[in-house]
């Protein structure tokens, strides 16, 4: 397999992101951090999700969000639904993709989603339909296939488990999640396969949380297996409310330097990119987290 000359970047910082911060971030600051990454080029975001505020009170004002956005032709908003009350609240506002968010771990399952994985399956699988009924693309998140808060290691055969059974649902696209960012290249590179016994290198995605420092050597040993979809997070906002200490995802940034310093095209602008994360940084009240951004930004200042 040959490294893909083009890769295709979400940004889930709007949700990722956002959701672990404490402090509410108002619905108009969401939705300037969105305009602003699709300024920068962005074709894919993560905009919101509509779960329950008692559990993630961050994304409460999800709807208030979507109705304001100024959406630009070519870019896909995606936003996560955990069950049915909340797919149905999200068709309302005209996502292109929903997100189904399951586990390769049970206890992550629990914790996060309050129930099995099979449980988590056969709440899906309504949701799927529902949404493919609508004309909306489905993908499937797959937390915890390196390992789990709760019960440590996950082997591969747990990945391919859960892609199998969202695969028999309906979910026409798989993303292979770090959720605590401890994967290494090789570990990632068997989780793949565990997925690929089920989709195809067209179907699946990475997305991986850069706790331990390992999410650009990770998204290099899936480039090298083809994989050209990633999930990044604009200043490496974020991580997982039920996934105490995780930090965010790899900086789209990072990646994008990465990709473009590889003659890789994403149809990104770093520099209004850069920007984007400085807007959001400066909001939040801190330094951006992409090592990128801040080399750039001493060198403009210099
Ligand atoms: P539950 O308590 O088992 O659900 O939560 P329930 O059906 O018993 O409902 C309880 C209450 O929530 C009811 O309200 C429902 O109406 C309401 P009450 O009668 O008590 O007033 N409710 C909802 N409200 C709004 N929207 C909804 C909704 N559903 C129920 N969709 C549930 C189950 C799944 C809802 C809950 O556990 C939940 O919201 N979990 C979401 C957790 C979450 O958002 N985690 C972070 C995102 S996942 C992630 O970050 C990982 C990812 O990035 C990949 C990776 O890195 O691993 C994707
Ligand atoms: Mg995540």
């Amino acid at each position: 397999m040959t490294i893909p000359a083009r890769v295709l970047i979400t940004d889930v910082g709007p949700r990722d992101g956002l959701q672990n911060e404490s402090a509410p971030v108002s619905a108009s600051v969401k939705v300037e951090l969105v305009h602003r990454l699709q300024a920068a080029g962005l074709a894919s975001i993560e905009v919101t999700s509509f779960v329950s505020p008692k559990w993630v009170p961050q994304m409460a004002d999800n709807a208030e969000v979507m109705a304001a956005l100024q959406r630009r032709s070519g870019v896909r908003y995606s936003v996560l639904t955990p069950n049915l009350k909340g797919l149905e609240a999200a068709l309302l506002t005209r996502p292109d993709a929903v997100v189904v968010f399951g586990s390769a771990s049970e206890a992550f399952s629990l914790k996060n989603i309050n129930c099995s994985i099979a449980e988590s399956i056969e709440r899906f699988a309504p949701v799927v339909a529902a949404a493919h009924a609508a004309g909306v693309a489905v993908r499937g998140a797959m937390s915890c296939c390196l390992g789990c808060p709760y019960e440590g290691d996950v082997p591969p055969d747990r990945v391919a488990y859960l892609a199998g059974l969202m695969k028999d649902i309906g979910v026409e696209h798989a993303y292979v999640a770090d959720t605590i960012g401890v994967g290494t290249p090789r570990r990632v590179q068997a989780a793949f396969e565990a997925t690929l016994r089920h989709y195809a290198i067209d179907q699946v995605a990475g997305h991986f949380h850069d706790t331990y420092g390992q999410a650009l050597s990770n998204t290099l040993a899936a480039l090298e297996m083809g994989v050209w979809q990633f999930d990044t997070s604009v200043a490496g906002l974020g991580g997982c409310p039920y996934a105490k200490g995780a930090t965010g995802n790899v900086a789209t940034e990072d990646v994008v330097y990465m990709l473009h310093g590889m003659g890789i095209e994403t149809g990104i602008d770093l520099n209004t990119l850069i920007d984007a994360g400085q807007y959001i940084s400066h909001h939040l009240g801190r330094p951006t987290s992409s090592r990128v951004a801040r080399a750039f930004l001493v060198r403009r200042q210099a």
